[in-house]
């Protein structure tokens, strides 16, 4: 919402505008004041407009939370806001009120926005580093356990779980591991279960891998199909797929490893808090946490519970 300064206020429609010549001693020399008092009021009608948006967003957050049960409530403002008014714009509706009796009444609109919420960007071996820190750092902690657990959190459409089976896999442990792979959006999990992705991305990935250590020929691991690249089905035999909300749902086990990259960027403060607490609790002392590069323990509650395993890649172990 822009606000205007006294300073910077718009002069076109104001009482200057249509009043006197600057100066005037006709207006007694109150040109001035009557400018800034015009000024004051454009920028109240701003912060006021700007306040009724935020009554709006917040009672539309309720409403979609009570009737469909999503909780967008603890989302980050700033990129929510600006979701809600893209999406307002495209159905042609000019207040965010207006988009919330749509939203209740056409289940189709509340589909369109959860896919403007839900932003499901994701790549295999994203951030090479990570995983080369992954390989190196946390396998051989992994490899002291008879039985592995992993849980991976905001999967998307799962390339950054079948990178995290690769990587077990050449390290002889994914048969003695159990990934669980978790989001709160059903599409995308559809997707990951199908372990079918796109031939142009295969390029990109295969640098990925090689930049994340990787020594094998990455075509290994797929056969190229009508449909796209079809990943070795053995990768997906110790995954399980699983809708959780990080939002509302408990935890539901203890794992060796949380690898949630990405996800808690787009929460508030207070829900990072939240989540922070729950992988505490689902991890065992020793436990591994895995973030994404622009995540940290920062403000999480939890800083001192944790030692850093590799600080640039975001990596810590519960002490
Ligand atoms: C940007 S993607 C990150 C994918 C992957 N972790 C990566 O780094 O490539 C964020 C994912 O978090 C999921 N997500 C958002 N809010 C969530 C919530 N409250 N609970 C679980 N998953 C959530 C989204 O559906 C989306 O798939």
């Amino acid at each position: 919402m822009a606000r205007w300064s006294a300073e910077q206020g718009p002069r076109t429609e104001g009482p200057a505008a249509v009043g006197l010549p600057a100066g005037s001693p006709l207006n007694g020399g109150r040109e001035d004041e009557l400018d800034q008092r015009w000024a004051k009021s454009e920028l109240d009608r701003a912060e006021t407009s700007a306040e009724l948006e935020d009554i709006e967003i917040a009672a539309l957050l309720e409403a979609i939370y009570r009737f469909y049960g999503a909780d967008f409530r603890s989302y980050a403002r700033g990129s929510l806001r600006r979701r809600l008014r893209r999406r307002a714009e495209l159905e042609g509706i000019t207040t965010i009120s207006g988009l919330q009796e749509r939203l209740l009444h056409d289940r189709a609109c509340m589909e369109r926005l959860l896919a403007d919420l839900s932003i499901n960007v994701t790549s295999m071996f994203r951030d090479p580093a990570f995983y080369r820190a992954f390989r190196e750092k946390v396998l051989p902690h992994l490899a002291t356990y008879p039985f592995i657990r992993i849980w991976n959190p905001g999967c998307s459409t799962g390339e950054e779980t079948y990178s995290l089976a690769m990587l077990l896999s050449e390290a002889g442990l994914y048969e003695r591991t159990r990934i669980y792979a978790t989001d709160i959006n059903a599409g995308v999990l559809a997707v990951a279960s199908r372990a079918v992705f796109p031939l142009e991305k295969m390029r990109e990935y295969t640098e990925n891998y090689l930049a994340a250590g990787g020594d094998r020929a990455f075509s290994e691991y797929y056969v190229s199909g009508y449909d796209g690249a079809r990943f070795d089905p053995r990768l997906a035999r110790n995954i399980v797929f699983a809708r959780h909300n990080l939002a509302s749902d408990s935890s539901f086990n203890e794992f060796h490893a949380v690898v949630c990259r990405n996800v808690m960027i787009y929460f508030d403060v207070h829900l990072q808090r939240q989540v922070h607490e729950l992988f505490y609790s689902s991890l065992p002392r020793l436990g591994v946490l895995a973030l994404g590069g622009k995540e940290s323990l920062a403000f999480s509650g939890r800083e001192e519970d944790y030692e850093t395993v590799d600080g640039a890649e975001r990596i810590y172990r519960k002490r």
